[in-house]
């Protein structure tokens, strides 16, 4: 089944919204054999060559302002929320290409979307729907608009085809631990020492959507927490772990900043950042017993 089909029984203007955005991603897709290892300089005309990220943004950005159906629009590229003339009242938010740094070494990178009714600075728990596509040696795409997760692969047809419905996250012990160990925060590190005395096996690669795609499938905790002289973290609330997230509750697991449910924030700016975790209940659950525990 295509994408178009499985978006027909929902909203319409939600699915008019996750068509496009998937349109734009076989761009992205197909731009990656063309555009590697520009970074932004000029050509040999003297034309702006945009690196990857930035250019997949402008790609999304004047895509949704021209379709009419987006009103707000907020990215990671972007330094404040955009306004588009629009008669609905959608907000998107988009990190255009997450893990950038592993573009030039052809490991998986992803575009994370989250999709709101009104003002993106809102908590995750209000959004209505998120998605991400995976670059990896295949294109897949994830959404859940509220009811269920499901996963699309980029067949040679160039369509986005059903690959699995109503994914839910299943038990298992690996961990994906980002920051440095000697910038660990105590509860932190007692954290990490209890996964690893229980045996966690390590999946780490550095592309926050393609680590948490394998926990969404494999089982398990991503976590870029808080750290020693960066106590918010490194990652973003709005563009990274608020659509993530939303997936990965939607899927059965859970979030969390080591004390709450990430989604339960409620961000007062776009680059807001946040301790993250994300994966399967009883390491949520874990978390936050041994950070109550201090
Ligand atoms: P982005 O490419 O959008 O800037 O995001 C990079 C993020 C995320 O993808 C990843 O989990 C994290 O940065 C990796 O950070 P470290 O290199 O510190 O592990
Ligand atoms: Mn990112
Ligand atoms: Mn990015």
């Amino acid at each position: 089944m295509r994408l178009k089909e499985h978006l027909k029984n929902g909203d319409m203007e939600i699915a008019q919204v996750v068509l496009r955005i998937a349109k734009v991603t076989k761009t992205i897709s197909r731009g990656f054999a063309t555009r590697q290892g520009i970074s932004d300089s000029s050509n040999i005309y003297g034309e702006q060559q945009l690196a990857m990220d930035k250019w997949a943004d402008e790609l999304i950005l004047s895509d949704l302002k021209a379709s009419g159906l987006v009103r707000f629009f907020a990215s990671e590229e972007q330094p404040d929320i955009l306004k588009f003339d629009s008669s609905s009242d959608i907000g998107v938010t988009i990190d255009p290409l997450d893990g950038s740094s592993l573009i030039g070494v052809n490991l998986a990178v992803g575009t994370i979307v989250g999709i709101y009714r009104g003002d993106v600075l809102s908590p995750g728990s209000e959004m209505v729907g998120a998605m991400y596509v995976l670059y990896g040696p295949l294109t897949t795409l994830n959404y859940c608009l509220g009811e269920g997760v499901h996963e699309f692969l980029l067949n040679e047809h160039d369509e986005f085809v059903l690959q699995a419905e109503n994914l839910t996250i299943p038990d298992s012990k690996i961990y994906a631990p980002g920051a440095l160990r000697r910038d660990y925060l105590p509860f932190h590190k007692r954290y990490i020492e209890t996964l690893e005395d229980d045996g966690y096996k390590l999946r780490y690669s550095g592309s926050f959507v393609a680590d948490v795609h394998q926990i969404l499938h494999k089982g398990g905790i991503f976590t870029y927490p808080g750290f020693k002289g960066r106590e918010e973290g490194k990652l973003r609330l709005l563009f990274e772990a608020n659509p993530m997230g939303y997936i990965i509750t939607e899927a059965g697991g859970a979030t969390s900043d080591s004390q709450q449910s990430i989604l339960s924030i409620k961000p007062e700016s776009i680059s807001q950042r946040v301790p993250v975790y994300i994966g399967g209940r009883r390491e949520i659950e874990l978390i936050e017993k041994i950070r109550k525990g201090e």
